[in-house]
């Protein structure tokens, strides 16, 4: 599984998301496209950063009832993305209608990738808010073993779960890992997170990387290292 570092480019307005993306001349970063841009700009977006030859992932992390998941996702899986996601926690049924609904009549389809428990999650808040008396890796274990049950190719997880869910479903699923900052960075309102250099370490096959590089006074300089530390063998 080759690695690769994402950027959430979780921007308000389609000016402010290309005149970000302008900064990497010469470069064509992987970017994540997520509510924020896509409610504010519509679908839009997605072709226009797609045109510009970019490799997108649209987190819209769907969840409802089978039926309507797997008709939204046949309408997304016109959008010619890369990866896309849904929630775990839909369960069973709702992920096989996903996958069949994004699923093109030539065969094609996006990677989908199961969210198991957001980054935003304390082991506190999924005992007493969530009633999930397990820990959270064997929460995120077992999501991600329904996950590869239906078919899908990967989880979204914290780098600090990467390990052991390629130990439970194998190294070809992928795990993508938003929670991720530079040492010392600001944390703001993720819970389980590790360095980009740490998530190689622990087995993560892509990061998401949002306001370290997005808010940093040099966005290309904090990408840069994120490919260091988590893509380059030191
Ligand atoms: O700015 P930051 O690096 O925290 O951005 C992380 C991105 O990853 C956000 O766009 C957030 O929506 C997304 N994400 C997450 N945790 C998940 C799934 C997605 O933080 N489990």
């Amino acid at each position: 599984m080759g690695k690769d570092v994402i950027i959430a480019c979780d921007f308000a307005g389609r000016n402010e998301t290309l005149d970000f993306l302008g900064l990497f001349v010469g470069k064509k970063p992987f970017v994540k496209i997520g509510m924020e841009l896509f409610y504010a700009v519509g679908p839009e977006i997605v072709c226009e950063i797609k045109n510009r030859g970019h490799k997108i992932f649209l987190d819209l992390k769907l969840h409802d009832i089978p039926n309507t998941v797997g008709k939204a996702m046949k309408v997304l899986s016109n959008l010619n993305v890369d990866m896309c996601n849904l929630h775990a926690s839909g369960c069973s049924e709702m992920m096989r209608a996903a996958l069949s609904g994004l699923t093109r009549p030539d065969g094609t389809r996006p990677l989908l990738i199961a969210v198991t428990q957001l980054t935003s999650i304390t082991p506190q808040m999924l005992k007493t808010e969530l009633l999930i008396n397990s820990s959270m890796n064997d929460t995120v274990i077992s999501y991600a073993k329904n996950a590869a049950a239906c078919g899908l190719d990967g989880v979204v997880c914290s780098p600090l779960e990467a390990g052991v869910v390629h130990n439970a479903c194998g190294t070809q699923f992928i795990t993508v890992t938003p929670g991720v900052r530079f040492a010392g960075g600001d944390v703001g309102d993720q819970a389980r997170v590790t360095t980009p250099e740490r998530a190689r370490e622990l087995g993560s096959d892509y990061i998401v990387v949002g306001r370290p590089i997005t808010a940093s006074d040099n966005p290309v300089s904090a990408y840069e290292r994120c490919i260091k530390d988590f893509v380059s063998e030191v």
